[in-house]
């Protein structure tokens, strides 16, 4: 076998993967002396239907692999879009993970918890090495599927599901003359379906111009938050804030130390001249986007529209 190719910088491999969107998941098993284990995972993926086989890969290092490779099954909790907190707290190495986690003993005892996506209870099927990983291969003996949007990953920061808005603008006339139809069309008079346009279209065009600003969306949300955040701020709160699991918070941090944006650590920090400069350029492409955009309401007018989207917001 041949060795593995560290030619590349293994940072700028993990970013590249973060570009595949994935959902999260927490792993769980009980070992048949009752020591139990969970792991945040996004490794998680199908196999085959026939038999009904799933899989996801655990770091060799981790202290939940003898606990799995003792379990006769596990179960893939599948999270909701509300459970960041969840997948922060099975990130973690600590002693007892299931301190404050409430939780069913399903197949095997493997824990599932409430308020889930979906889960899959598996007999344990296989292990397969692959590198530093082993990849844990499940046939799949019952399942929950509730249909919850899930929690999703995406470039180091959790993110959600909104559907494709399918239209969007393009130099393509035949595409833009379709997208016109539709905001003409009864679904172009729903509220909802204008608010997931809007969104969209503003979205794309504020990440284009913060990557030619030469941040990352991981990066800005971090100084931003920084940068408001007092240095008593806990790692939990910080998270909660970020929306981003520790580890993408010190990545994100690696980042901005390495472009000469922030002094310190997590709790101990100081925006450096160059990152008060680079937040004034991010709140500047915000700012001329919004004046871009609504150039044509007069005051009032907005001030109705932002009351508008305020109860939607706390509907
Ligand atoms: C979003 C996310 C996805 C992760 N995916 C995996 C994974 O697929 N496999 C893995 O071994 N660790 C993964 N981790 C890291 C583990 O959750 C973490 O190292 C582990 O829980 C540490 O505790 P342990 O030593 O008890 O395993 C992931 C972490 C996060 C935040």
């Amino acid at each position: 076998m041949t060795s593995a190719n560290t030619d590349f910088d293994t940072r700028a491999f993990r970013r590249a993967l973060g570009n595949f969107a994935t959902g999260i998941t927490v792993v769980t098993a009980t070992a048949p002396d009752g020591r139990k284990a969970g792991v945040t995972a996004n490794s998680f993926n199908s196999v085959s239907m026939d038999p009904p086989l799933i899989l996801w890969s655990i770091d060799k290092r981790s202290s939940a692999l003898d606990i799995f490779k003792a379990s006769s099954h596990f179960a893939v909790n599948i999270l909701a879009s509300d459970q960041s907190d969840l997948s922060n707290n099975f990130a973690k190495p600590q002693d007892d993970k299931y301190a404050n986690v409430e939780h069913l003993d399903g197949l095997g005892n493997a824990p599932i918890f409430e308020g889930v996506s979906g889960y899959f209870e598996c007999e344990t099927y296989e292990f397969v090495e692959g590198g530093d990983h082993w990849i844990i291969i499940g046939k799949v003996a019952n399942f929950m599927d509730a249909g919850k949007p899930p929690l999703v990953y995406h470039q180091g920061a959790y993110s959600m599901v909104i559907p494709h808005p399918r239209f969007q603008k393009s130099s393509d006339p035949e595409a833009e003359s379709q997208s016109a139809c539709m905001l003409s069309s009864p679904l172009g008079d729903n509220l909802f379906y204008l608010m997931i346009q809007a969104v969209n279209a503003s979205h794309n065009n504020f990440v284009k111009q913060q990557l030619n600003a030469g941040m990352r969306n991981s990066e800005s949300r971090l100084l931003l938050v920084l940068d408001s955040a007092g240095s008593q701020t806990t790692t939990a709160e910080l998270q909660r804030a970020v929306a981003m699991p520790a580890r993408e918070i010190e990545e994100a941090m690696h980042n901005l130390k390495n472009k000469g944006l922030l002094k310190g650590d997590l709790h101990q920090h100081e925006l450096t001249g160059a990152g008060h400069e680079k937040l004034k350029e991010l709140w500047d492409i915000v700012r001329s986007e919004q004046e871009r955009v609504f150039a044509n309401l007069n005051d009032s007018e907005l001030e109705i529209f932002k009351k508008a989207l305020r109860m939607a917001v706390s509907a």
